[in-house]
């Protein structure tokens, strides 16, 4: 199933731990010198940065974000251009193999895709053994992890396993999310339809209704601006599982794991709630106020690398408006809009403004979607970007390890039990 051709790196695997840019004398690393990596002297001059705030952790050349000006680029292409333009097939294609494919190479890759979307009978009986309150991310990534058991040959110096991994992550996940949210109301999934194209066929297994071509084509743009986005936590997350040699799954696995936190993907989920919460447009001056005095933090704004509007979060507020002009207009969007002007007074001062997930739940929310599975919809999303961050990291690999400043007790004396 490699008809489509893997974009090289891979031979690179095993070379030395000179990945491209850091020298055998030592890195720089945003005007730090590390001097040499195993020189515990050196070490120690590096400052601790919490959340390792602007330490490259990676070279990458899958995803630049300009946080200054508010572009997003994946693969030197614009993610509202991508939106516009591109299918999220296109995209994770772009994104894996570092080029657009022709027209031949884009159908091979949906055909593989559409071919691996079923999931093993075992894995859908396991899913029903999962408690129907369970949330939906943690169904999913022990659904994830479980591939790793029906195809656990793992061959990562061998470009054809690459791409079999890569076809049946991004075909299965989004059929693992449905079953799910039809499993857990006492049904049983559907199976994919193979006249539908990725987008379409989600809605259509996860609400059992051929989706309107309009309400699919959005959600495929959604599906693109969630795709991929630089070193975030899951996706460090995934590439430090990667540097193991791991088998995928348990690489997209991690990831999925550290996308459900609030502070990450849980957000989107997080927004409506707080929206619901503050109710109507009067009370949202005094809801701020009051949540910022109490340091709250307002959810789906913020970003470690914008200090302005995250661009997606512009794009997908013009996806909303498509769907209400189509299908209705809601309220909400008028609280999220009232609760934007009034943040940017307070907040914008701090670079603080809307993120991805400010504006998503309200289109997920249109297309009919639960509020819990708005987080594994981003999963779907983002294992394209996992998954090229995983073939980039296999292509240069050295296995993570980085160091700690000890701030513990030394130089104890072990007592008997009786004596402590
Ligand atoms: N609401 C209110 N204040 C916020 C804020 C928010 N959403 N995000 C950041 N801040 C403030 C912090 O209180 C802090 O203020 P201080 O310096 O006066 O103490 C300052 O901005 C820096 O915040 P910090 O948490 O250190 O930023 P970070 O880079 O570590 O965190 C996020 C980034 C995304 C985790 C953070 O903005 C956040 O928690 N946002 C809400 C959750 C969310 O929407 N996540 C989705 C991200 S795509």
């Amino acid at each position: 199933c490699c008809g489509y051709g893997i974009n090289g790196g891979f031979s690179r695997r095993f070379a030395p731990t000179t990945a491209a840019g850091m020298t055998e004398g030592g890195m720089t690393a945003g005007g730090m010198t590390a001097g040499g990596m195993t020189d515990a002297g050196a070490e120690s001059q590096i400052p601790f940065r919490p959340g390792l705030e602007g330490v490259p952790a990676t070279q990458s050349s899958i995803c630049d974000i300009d946080g200054q000006r508010g572009v997003l680029t994946y693969r030197g292409y614009r993610v509202d251009e991508l939106a516009a333009r591109s299918t999220f097939l296109e995209t994770a294609y772009l994104l894996i193999w570092a080029q657009l494919p022709n027209a031949q190479q884009l159908q091979e890759f949906e055909q593989e895709v559409q071919m691996h979307r079923r999931v093993s009978f075992r894995i859908r009986d396991m899913m029903k053994c999962f408690p129907s309150g369970g949330h939906p991310m943690d169904a999913l990534q022990s659904s994830a992890a479980s591939l790793g058991l029906f195809y656990s040959r793992r061959a990562l110096d061998n470009p054809e396993y690459i791409v079999s991994a890569v076809v049946r992550l991004i075909a299965k996940i989004p059929t693992m999310v449905a079953a799910f949210q039809l499993i857990r109301k006492g049904q049983d999934p559907i199976q994919p339809r193979d006249d539908l194209a990725y987008a379409a066929n989600f809605l259509y297994m996860l609400t059992e209704r051929e989706p309107d071509p309009l309400a699919a084509r959005i959600f495929d743009a959604c599906l693109i601006l969630h795709a991929e986005h630089s070193l975030n936590a899951s996706t460090f997350s995934a590439r430090v599982t990667a540097s193991t040699l791991t088998d995928p799954y348990a690489v997209v696995a991690s990831a999925v794991g550290t996308l459900a936190g609030p502070l990450h993907g849980g957000a989107n989920e997080d927004v409506l709630t707080m929206l619901a919460e503050i109710g109507s447009e009067d009370r949202v001056d005094s809801w701020l106020d009051q949540a910022i005095a109490e340091k709250q933090k307002i959810m789906g704004f913020g970003h470690r690398e914008y200090k302005v509007k995250d661009p997606r979060a512009g794009i997908l507020q013009k996806l909303a408006e498509e769907l209400f002009d189509r299908f209705g207009h809601d309220p909400m969007y008028d609280l999220a809009r009232c609760l934007e002007a009034a943040a940017d007074k307070r907040l914008g001062p701090k670079g603080i403004y809307p993120n991805v997930d400010f504006y998503s739940g309200l289109v997920y929310r249109k297309l009919g979607i639960p509020p819990d599975l708005f987080t594994p919809i981003f999963a779907i999303a983002r294992t394209a970007g996992w998954l090229a961050h995983w073939k980039e990291q296999l292509g240069a690999n050295r296995i993570y390890r980085p160091s700690q400043i000890y701030t513990g007790e030394a130089g104890r004396d072990w007592q008997p039990i009786g004596a402590r």
